[in-house]
């Protein structure tokens, strides 16, 4: 698909269909409203007529009108005006999308994203137009042996804006939209693929060729490599598997040298049994998506790198598999970390802040800027914020606002539990430094207090993604979250960056 920003008024544009939004109570949007006027007011005919409510989502396709220079002109509910916000912005945005695929139109004038947005500026709507459109594109018919009936007519699709003066802003938001929604594509696809596809083999080999595509620098440590590190707890969860661990580096080296660079990383179990502490049965199958973590740094890297962002930011991913085996790791034993530090493993299912805590002791010798890691971490998470937000926990306030804007920003939010010190304790062993489980209360914060204990050397951030990765039921499939928080993140960083280069050159 071609997609374009195009500043140019309704009854002028050529196109086989025009979007354009009618809210609730039966008001036509300003673009609407001029081109009723082109078209002898059919469409005030058709909302008096009652054909169109004008409630969110809903559409009404029309056929071609004398003096109209577009082939259909596509009405799309809007809701109410004055509740009109981000999501009823995206949600009209993907309705009129859908809509649009199931006509035979080759290509579409969407002058939804010159609607007004409560607080959102052209840079907002053009980018967010761009992920909402891609989400309600997306199929993952990878492994069907006949692709499902995708529309195949439509071709390109433009954004239109009114003010001419918004033109490279327009265009900007444009790229960098296409830019996060290829990310988003990549971890998506990633996640959806099946445990016996998607191994932590598979997930170095992906990182080899995005790095190959995008200029980034890889490395991949293999088992013995890991050995000689003492990266023992990583090595404990893959015991069971006959898969072998891998432990992917990733490099975009965009920004000054010597400057301080962002750390990612992702947990990348690529799936996950519980091992000995073996799963129940139902909806175990969705444990495949326990990589979701991993598969947003590979996406994220793919957006920075796409937008060049000035900025040097690593990737690093822990990958294994957690199954049960003769080999295995047992409730009970003990285990010393990378960072020394003994660990008591009372839970093999509670293996993601294993493989996390050597890659977070790891990321040490990058003298980090900060890091970010991203896991499915605790079912827990989802039973406190459910699948709207990711929960955050960091050991630093400014790095915590900050991802907390970006996902308000990137409408991928994530909200803050407390890393209070009194929920340490609740990781006392007897018999190690830690115990790997914290029991059943505040399971998210003890998952997180277990990890700080391997992050005091830098300013750190975890992202528990268990709610929001994936969707569950008829609608399974990865939402490619948290991918627009991160590229957020480093946008407003990149931002910040190339500010103070500007101000230090003017000096
Ligand atoms: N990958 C799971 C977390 C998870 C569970 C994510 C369900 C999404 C849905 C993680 O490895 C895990 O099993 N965590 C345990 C920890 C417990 C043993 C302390 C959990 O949450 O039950
Ligand atoms: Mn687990
Ligand atoms: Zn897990």
């Amino acid at each position: 698909m071609e997609f374009s920003i195009k500043n140019e008024v309704p009854e002028k544009l050529r196109s086989t269909c025009a979007i354009v939004g009618v809210y609730e109570n039966q008001t036509l949007s300003t673009t609407a409203k001029i081109l009723d006027q082109s078209i002898n007011a059919y469409l005030s005919d058709t909302l008096r007529r009652g054909d169109m409510d004008g409630k969110l989502g809903s559409t009404l396709l029309l056929q071609k009108q004398p003096g109209a220079k577009a082939e259909r002109i596509l009405l799309v509910g809007l809701g109410k005006e004055k509740e009109f916000g981000d999501k009823a912005y995206r949600t009209a945005i993907a309705a009129a999308t859908r809509q649009l695929g199931k006509t035979g139109a080759t290509d579409g004038a969407n002058y939804l994203t010159d609607l007004e947005v409560k607080n959102r500026d052209v840079t907002w709507k053009i980018r967010q137009a761009v992920l909402a459109t891609q989400e309600a594109l997306y199929r993952c018919d990878q492994l069907k042996s006949k692709p499902e009936a995708a529309n195949k007519t439509l071709k390109a699709l433009s954004f239109c804006i009114s003010q001419h003066a918004d033109l490279a802003a327009a265009k900007t938001a444009l790229a960098e939209g296409l830019a996060i929604a290829e990310g988003m594509k990549l971890a998506k696809d990633l996640g959806n693929l099946p445990g016996n596809i998607c191994t932590p083999t598979y997930l170095a080999a992906e990182a080899k060729k995005l790095a190959k595509s995008h200029r980034l620098a890889v490395e991949v440590l293999d088992r013995s490599a890991m050995e000689k590190l003492g990266m023992n707890t990583l090595l404990s969860v893959s015991r069971g598997s006959r898969e072998p661990p891998k432990f992917i580096i990733m490099h975009h080296r965009g920004g000054a040298t010597g400057s301080k660079p962002i750390v990612l990383v992702g947990k990348g179990i690529t799936f996950d049994s519980g091992g000995i502490s073996l799963k129940p049965g139902a909806e175990m199958d969705e444990m495949k998506y326990d990589m979701s973590g991993a598969a947003s740094v590979m996406g994220t890297l793919k957006a920075a790198a796409t937008m060049k962002l000035p900025l040097n930011i690593i990737g690093v991913i822990p990958a294994s598999e957690n199954l049960p085996d003769g080999a295995a790791s047992k409730p009970g034993d003990i285990v010393t970390s990378m960072s020394g530090q003994t660990v008591e493993i009372l839970n093999t299912d509670a293996e993601g802040r294993l493989v996390l805590c050597d890659a977070l002791t790891y990321v040490e010798r990058f003298d980090p800027a900060c890091v970010v890691d991203v896991a499915t971490l605790t079912g827990a998470c989802v039973i406190s914020l459910g699948h709207v937000a990711s929960g955050l926990l960091a050991n630093n306030g400014g790095l915590a606002n900050e991802l907390l804007d970006a996902g308000q920003q990137a409408c991928d939010r994530a909200w803050q539990l407390p890393l209070w010190e009194d929920y340490q304790e609740q990781l006392q062993s007897n018999f190690a430094d830690m115990a790997n489980i914290g029991g059943r209360a505040a399971g998210s914060i003890t998952a997180a207090c277990f990890l700080s204990r391997f992050t005091k050397k830098y300013a750190w951030a975890h992202l528990d993604i268990a709610g929001t990765a994936w969707r569950s039921g008829k609608e399974k499939g990865s939402t490619g979250r948290p991918v627009p928080l991160l590229t957020q993140f480093l946008l407003s960083r990149a931002g910040q960056a190339s500010r103070a280069a500007g101000k230090s050159k003017r000096k």
